[in-house]
């Protein structure tokens, strides 16, 4: 099938792009200490995540607990939970998967980590924790080396869960554009983390992992080979908002929409915010310029096209945010040499909870 006759709007996938940014990470992390353990949220695609595996990821990252059992399902067997499982339902379906594969979930609260234990121990399984440092994001985590003390005394202390060691995830970094800030930064940052650690192992708490990361943050976590663990997701689609000066990753996903209407100086195509995640920023057409984009749920409008758009021409769009717009659809469309070469279904779309 050519790229123009799949039905629009579709997410599709350079494949050449894709398998070069592959070869670029490898690249970043060969011969270092640090590992890739790739974040599922930005494609959601279990076939993906087990090409990740077989091409020497450490394991998955992902965001929720129904990603964790969608990527089990499919044969992942080393699963990290970056984030914090709370609700009693959750807990036992999470000591349950803890079951089916080595499952790593993070941690900041003292009775949190009393309820995960609680149903390790019920279902004879072992949970394993790290516990999430706050390290300027502002979102989870504990702020002070005490309180990460305190919880891995807790944590050493309770059956059914096993200290790993420490997330630190600086997503406030990610899209900072500033090179200088960020190598700035994550030289404060890695000081602070060195200094814990000397903390946790003078206490006699062994610190095996040290996990985080980003796309955006890739160079300077392979360059100082402090974490062991690199989270990145988006390196290997990209979108209109990682266009950072020195990243050596491209876009290789776009939205394929056809253009519906024209008028003077205006195009409208047939995706919108329902195809298309706008979370982070507009998509930016390939090969033309706008002046401005306006969306709706099944529209964007192409105000001002530097090239001349005809009734049904197709259009590719590099999306704002390629996380969210993955989670749109249902498939990935592959292509090369404008030829579509395998399809790719989205098998977590949805799974937010
Ligand atoms: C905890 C965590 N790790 C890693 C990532 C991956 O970031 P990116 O897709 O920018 O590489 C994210 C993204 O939001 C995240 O929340």
């Amino acid at each position: 099938m050519i790229l123009e006759k799949i039905t629009t709007p579709a997410l599709v996938v350079d494949e050449e792009i894709y398998e070069k940014n592959k070869r670029t990470m490898a690249s970043l992390l060969e011969g270092k200490k640090i590992r890739l353990r790739p974040h599922y949220k930005s494609h959601k695609c279990s076939d993906i995540a087990l090409e990740q595996i077989k091409n020497g990821a450490v394991g998955m990252t992902c965001a929720k607990l129904s990603e964790a059992l969608d990527l089990a399902d499919a044969g992942v067997e080393n699963i990290l939970i970056a984030n914090q499982v709370v609700d009693e339902e959750k807990l036992s379906r999470l000591a349950w998967l803890a079951g089916v594969c080595r499952l790593t979930v993070c941690v900041d609260n003292e009775k949190n980590i009393r309820d995960i234990s609680r149903y390790a121990v019920l279902s004879g399984n072992t949970v394993h924790c790290l516990i999430e440092y706050d390290i300027g994001m502002e979102r989870c985590g504990v702020t002070t080396h005490a309180e990460v003390l305190t919880l891995a005394r807790l944590i050493g202390s309770l059956e059914g869960v096993e200290l790993d060691g420490i997330q630190a995830y600086a997503g406030h970094m990610s899209h900072e554009i500033s090179v200088e800030a960020r190598e700035r930064i994550t030289n404060e940052r890695m000081a602070d983390l060195k200094a814990l650690i000397s903390l946790l192992e003078e206490n006699g708490i062994p610190v095996h992992t040290l996990s985080g990361g980003s796309t955006g943050t890739a160079l300077q976590k392979t360059r100082h080979d402090f974490y062991t663990e690199l989270q990145a997701g988006s390196y290997l689609f990209m979108d209109s908002t990682y266009r950072l000066p020195d990243t050596p990753f491209e876009s290789s996903l776009f939205v394929l929409a056809t253009v519906v209407s024209v008028r003077d100086g205006l195009a409208v195509v047939d995706a919108g915010v329902k195809s298309c995640g706008v979370d982070q920023g507009m998509p930016v057409p390939v090969g033309f310029d706008v002046e401005k984009i306006v969306a709706s749920e099944e529209h964007f409008q192409l105000h001002k096209p530097s090239r001349k758009l005809r009734l049904g021409d197709k259009v590719l769009l590099v999306p704002g945010h390629c996380c969210s717009t993955v989670n749109l659809h249902d498939r990935l469309y592959f292509f090369r040499d404008g030829k579509v070469t395998r399809r790719v279904p989205v098998t977590a779309r949805g799974c937010f909870k």
